[in-house]
């Protein structure tokens, strides 16, 4: 795609979008959301004439990139062919969608349950380890996130739950492994690990481990500020897990599908969860899709018991065939492994290198097409460039700033996260580093240490 000027367009997107829309976790009349014409790879179009390197992969969704060739080739010929076909019943692209992701799970993985997105996977996810453990509470960490419906909201840990916490939804929050925040004083990766594991087990001794059905971890927090976890603690989690008979779910939702690197996060650090909840990368979100891929025992609790869960869209035909062209696609032109080179030889090194002239990046930290810089006013303090639940100038130059220079943000809180398309190209990835480098600039003179 081209670059398009088409101000009579833009006037009328923007009027029945500002008319009409009512747009997520916003006070609607302070958003000036922007009208987007088309995407294409790594680009995202303006109607003025302007192209932005996606930096956000819009949600951290388009893991295979905007528009791939195949993925839409997949769509429209299913559409031609089975638009949608109730859940009950047997489909090809169904089963084979589920085929290619147990394919990708650790051993013992066998079936998927489908669901329209990440939120319902979480929930799906909870009420298949309680009924399968027969106890009420779950474990969550503060700094997570894991969706907007009642109980995955009241399972998040950021602020996003406040205003729907209700209180009961019987979920017990904790500290996970945050070295450069440490909760634990700690001041290496081993003693963060082995304090924040203690951590957790006191938790469950003290919540009482006969009430816990299960332990839901993202394997790297995303939305949250993507703190990989440090070795060993995936490993721990496991291990209490397994001590107290509870179920481990890893939330894959935004780590999952090569944006870590890895087809699934947790492969780096060798465990296997339970339960495991996917959805962006799986479809790259083409069309909405997620789901909970299910270890054998918890198949087994519902061979000859209900499940009682359901959806009509439940392993949706065109959701479905957008994943199978997806996964086949991500295998075929290795684009996991294209995601984890990236991450190592270019953002990685190329971000640290920002941060030597950059004192205001606090931290750069990530795997893959998954990276956060932590931005500080003071390195010594290490205080935020914006407060816990909320934004600054400093953080509204800065995303000003990067769209000047052609570049879409994601932004939370004080940090900028790195996300981009697993496809991104060497040329792009240099190329956003060094408009990145120009608009970090803006944000200089913040900086006060
Ligand atoms: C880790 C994680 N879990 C769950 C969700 C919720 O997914 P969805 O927005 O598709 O409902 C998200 C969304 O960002 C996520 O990042």
């Amino acid at each position: 795609m081209q670059p398009i000027t088409d101000p009579v367009a833009k006037d009328a997107v923007l009027a029945d979008d500002r008319g009409h829309v009512f747009h997520s976790w916003s006070a609607q009349s302070l958003i000036s959301p922007m009208a987007i014409a088309g995407a294409e790879g790594s680009y995202v179009y303006d109607y003025d004439g302007n192209e932005y390197l996606d930096l956000s992969s819009q949600l951290v969704n388009t893991n295979i990139g905007h528009q791939h060739p195949k993925v839409v080739a997949a769509i429209k010929e299913q559409a031609d062919r089975l638009c949608t076909i109730a859940p009950q019943h047997a489909n090809d692209v169904r089963g084979e969608a589920a085929r290619l992701i147990t394919e990708r799970a650790p051993e013992g993985f066998t079936h998927v349950f489908f669901t329209n997105g990440g939120t319902e996977a979480v929930e799906h996810a909870v009420r298949m380890a309680r009924l399968h453990t027969g106890r009420p509470k779950v474990l969550s960490r503060y700094r997570s996130y894991h969706g907007g419906t009642t109980l995955s909201v009241n399972l998040t840990g950021d602020p996003r739950r406040w205003p729907s916490d209700t209180g009961t939804a019987g979920v017990v929050h904790f500290f996970g492994p945050f070295l450069y925040r440490s909760e634990f004083d700690a001041t290496t990766e081993a003693e963060e690990c082995e304090r924040a594991l203690r951590h957790l087990e006191q938790t469950i001794k003290f919540e009482g481990p006969d009430t816990i059905a299960a332990v839901l971890l993202e394997s790297i927090p995303g939305t949250a500020g993507i703190m990989v976890p440090p070795p060993g603690y995936l490993a721990g989690v496991r291990q209490i897990c397994d001590r107290y008979g509870i179920v481990y779910i890893a939330d894959e939702v935004m780590a999952g599908f090569g944006r870590a690197g890895e087809w699934f996060a947790f492969d780096a650090h060798g465990v296997a969860p339970d339960l495991i909840t996917f959805a962006k990368g799986v479809n790259s979100g083409y069309v909405p899709l997620g789901g909970v891929v299910i270890s054998s025992p918890i198949v087994e609790t519902f061979s000859e018991r209900v499940y009682p869960g359901g959806l009509t869209y439940s392993g949706h035909p065109l959701a479905c065939a957008a994943a199978v062209a997806t996964i086949t696609t991500m295998a075929d032109e290795g684009i996991v492994g294209h995601a984890k080179h990236i991450g190592d030889d270019i953002l990685r090194p190329g971000l640290n290198e920002l941060a030597g002239r950059h004192p205001v990046i606090g931290e750069v930290r990530g795997t893959g097409v998954f990276f956060a810089l932590d931005l500080v006013k003071d390195r010594a303090t290490k205080e935020e460039l914006a407060p816990y639940g909320g934004t600054s100038e400093a953080m509204g130059a800065l995303g000003a700033a990067m769209k000047a220079e052609g570049l879409f943000p994601f932004m939370n809180y004080h940090r900028l996260h790195i996300v981009p398309p697993c496809t991104i190209s060497d040329d792009e990835a240099r190329e956003a580093l060094d408009r990145l480098d120009r608009a970090l600039k803006a944000i200089d003179s913040y900086y006060e240490g």
